[in-house]
């Protein structure tokens, strides 16, 4: 069996191709980074047009590069069919359905996030069920316990800004360019840890419920309260940011991972990326004997591997359902909590 993936739900045109036997056999991804940059932020109206002008060569493309035919290769045509934005999403169904119904073969509508939960699956050495996924990307920060394929219990989530955007939203008001994440990073190696203290938001009280605004605010304020900013303030800032952040970030994943006993933390999502993140938590968890996964960067951020897994797993559990009269109808749900699937 063979399915290709297609996601389309943010800034980030992607196919891939997953062979049931043979692993991963194509993965392409063309990102929209260049388009959004001067506008510090994902212009939805500008992904659905740049989805639509992409997606057809880059699934050639991806077909190409496995040596496959469309009709002949391809057994299923999944596609993310939300969380996401709406125009966005409304591309990828719409090609992948009509694909799919051209060739005869079903399209199977996936779930971004719990795509983004089984991306370790993809590769060789996966974690172990039941583990627990910090998933922190520019539009979502969640905390969610695997129990196994389709069995998911969210523990966490934020209440406000997903951590990938009060990145963004803090390196616009630093003056640094989108994406912010690895700027910031990159400014505070050069901050003084000790010269500002930033709140960790939630940490105080029990529960695994994040909040990003408040440090959000916390630096504007910090900003405006000097008379004038210089390169060293700035640093300054980026730096009791990143370490506020990351430190939240550790409290609440080790906090999860003893309250469901979970003994391996997978951590997915662009912020994934953080290197303070990943030095903390591995240095953390291993003192208390718990695991942190990271899965492979193509993996971690938004890619079709991740769908086009789940396409293949949710293949054995079609019925007859998914060949009937609503196989022409277009449906996306821009919210879609996961507990909802
Ligand atoms: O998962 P992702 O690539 O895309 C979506 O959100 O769809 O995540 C992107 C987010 C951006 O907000 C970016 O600023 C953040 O990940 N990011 C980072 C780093 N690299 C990317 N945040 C902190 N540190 C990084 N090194
Ligand atoms: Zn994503």
């Amino acid at each position: 069996m063979r399915v290709l993936g297609i996601e389309t739900s943010c800034d980030e045109t992607a196919a891939a191709i997953l062979c049931e036997k043979k692993g991963l056999l194509a993965n392409q991804l063309y990102s929209q980074i260049e388009l959004h940059s001067p506008y510090g932020g994902v212009v939805p109206e500008l992904a659905s047009r740049d989805h639509i002008r992409k997606l057809s060569p880059l699934v050639k493309e991806t077909l190409h590069s496995a040596g496959l035919q469309l009709k002949q290769d391809i057994d299923a045509v999944a596609y993310t069919s939300g969380p996401g934005l709406m125009g966005a999403l409304m591309v990828g169904a719409g090609f992948a359905r009509s694909l799919a119904w051209s060739i005869g073969k079903p399209a199977i509508a996936v779930h971004h996030m719990e795509a983004h939960l089984l991306a370790p699956l993809i590769e060789n050495i996966a974690p172990q069920f039941p583990y627990v996924a910090l998933l922190v990307s520019g539009g979502h920060t969640l905390l969610v316990k695997i129990e196994s394929v389709g069995k998911y219990k969210i523990l966490g989530e934020s209440i406000d800004d997903a951590v990938g955007e009060a990145f963004d939203k803090t390196a616009q008001m630093l003056g640094l360019p989108y994406p912010g994440g690895p700027e910031i990073a990159r400014l505070a190696l050069e901050g003084n840890p000790q010269r500002f203290s930033f709140p960790r938001p939630m940490t105080d009280r029990p529960g695994l419920d994040f909040s990003f605004s408040g440090i959000k605010t916390h630096v504007l304020n910090t900003l405006k309260e000097l008379s004038s900013v210089d390169d060293q303030d700035r640093a300054d800032v980026a730096r009791a940011f990143e370490d506020a952040i990351v430190d939240t970030l550790r409290i609440k994943s080790l906090r999860a991972l003893e309250q469901s006993g979970a003994r391996t933390l997978v951590v997915a999502g662009g912020v994934g990326a953080n290197k303070k993140l990943r030095e903390q938590l591995k240095e953390k968890l291993a003192k208390k004997g718990l695991e942190v996964f990271y899965p492979a960067p193509e993996y971690c951020t938004d890619n079709a591997a991740m769908v086009a897994q789940l396409g293949l797993l949710r293949l054995d559990q079609l019925d007859s359902h998914n060949f009937a009269d609503d196989k022409l109808a277009i449906n996306v749900r821009p919210r879609w909590s996961l507990e909802n699937l």
